[in-house]
C-alpha cells in the first residue's frame, strides 16, 4: 500500500518543491505527499500545495500559549491524516516528545549542515550557514535524519558535502547546499523510506541496497 507522506513546513518550501518535483518525475516510489501542514499562514510553501492540488493545513503557531499544546493539535492532525511518514522541510519548531515518540523513527527532517556540526537548538535557517562561516570550515552539507525528542540528534539516513568557498555569504552557501545537498538527499530518503528500505540497528539508520 502507498505511505501517506505528510510535510510539515514554516517558510518558503524549496524542499517542499524538491519533493513535488520528485514525486512527479517517479523518483519517489511507494509514497505519495497526502497533506502539507503549515506553522505559518503566509508561508509561501502553501502556495505551492495548492499549485499541484495537494490538500494543506494551516495549524498556526501563534495561536498556541505552548510546545506542548502546540504540539497536540499537530498529533492530532497528524493521526486524522493518518500518517505514514511526517516530513519536516523547513519546519522552524521543535516538536515535543508527545509526537516524536507516536511517530518514533516515522518523522525525518532535513539539516542543512554535516550534523554533529552546527546543528541542535538555535541552529536553524540561515543561522547555520552564519555559523559555518564564522568558524572557517571548508566543508558543510546537508543531513536527513529520524527525528527524536533531542534537536537533530536522531539516527542519520544520508548526508552530502558541499564545498565552502571562499567569498561566500550564508545566502550564497544557503543557496549552494540546497542545490547540491538538501533537494537531491531529502526526496531520496523520502523514497527509500516509502519502499521500506531503511534498516535501524542499535538506534542507527542503514540504507539497504
Ligand atoms: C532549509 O535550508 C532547511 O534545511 C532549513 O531551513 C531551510 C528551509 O528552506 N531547515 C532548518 O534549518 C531546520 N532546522 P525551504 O522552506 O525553502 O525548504
Amino acid at each position: 500500500m502507498e505511505k501517506n507522506i505528510i510535510v510539515l513546513v514554516s517558510g518558503g518550501g524549496t524542499n517542499l518543491q524538491a519533493l513535488i518535483d520528485a514525486q512527479k518525475s517517479g523518483i519517489i516510489k511507494g509514497g505519495k505527499i497526502t497533506c502539507v501542514i503549515s506553522s505559518n499562514p503566509d508561508a509561501y510553501a502553501l502556495e505551492r500545495a495548492k499549485k499541484n492540488n495537494i490538500p494543506s493545513r494551516v495549524i498556526p503557531r501563534k495561536d498556541y500559549e505552548n510546545n506542548l499544546e502546540y504540539s497536540k493539535a499537530i498529533l492530532k492532525a497528524l493521526d486524522e491524516e493518518k500518517a505514514d511518514l511526517i516530513v519536516l522541510a523547513g519546519f522552524m519548531i521543535i516538536l515535543d516528545e508527545c509526537v516524536t515518540k507516536a511517530y518514533a523513527y516515522k518523522i525525518i527532517n532535513v539539516h542543512p549542515a554535516l550534523i554533529p556540526s552546527f546543528c541542535g537548538e538555535g541552529f536553524y535557517g540561515l543561522k547555520v550557514h552564519e555559523k559555518a562561516l564564522e568558524y572557517g570550515v571548508k566543508v558543510s552539507g546537508a543531513t536527513v535524519h529520524f527525528v527524536n525528542e533531542k534537536a537533530d540528534a536522531g539516527a542519520i539516513i544520508l548526508q552530502k558535502a558541499v564545498e565552502v568557498k571562499r567569498d561566500d555569504t550564508p545566502e550564497v552557501l544557503q543557496k549552494r547546499i540546497m542545490e547540491q545537498a538538501e533537494w537531491n538527499i531529502l526526496p531520496m530518503a523520502v523514497s527509500l523510506f516509502c519502499q521500506d528500505k531503511i534498516d535501524i540497528i542499535d538506534d542507527k539508520a542503514f540504507v539497504r541496497n
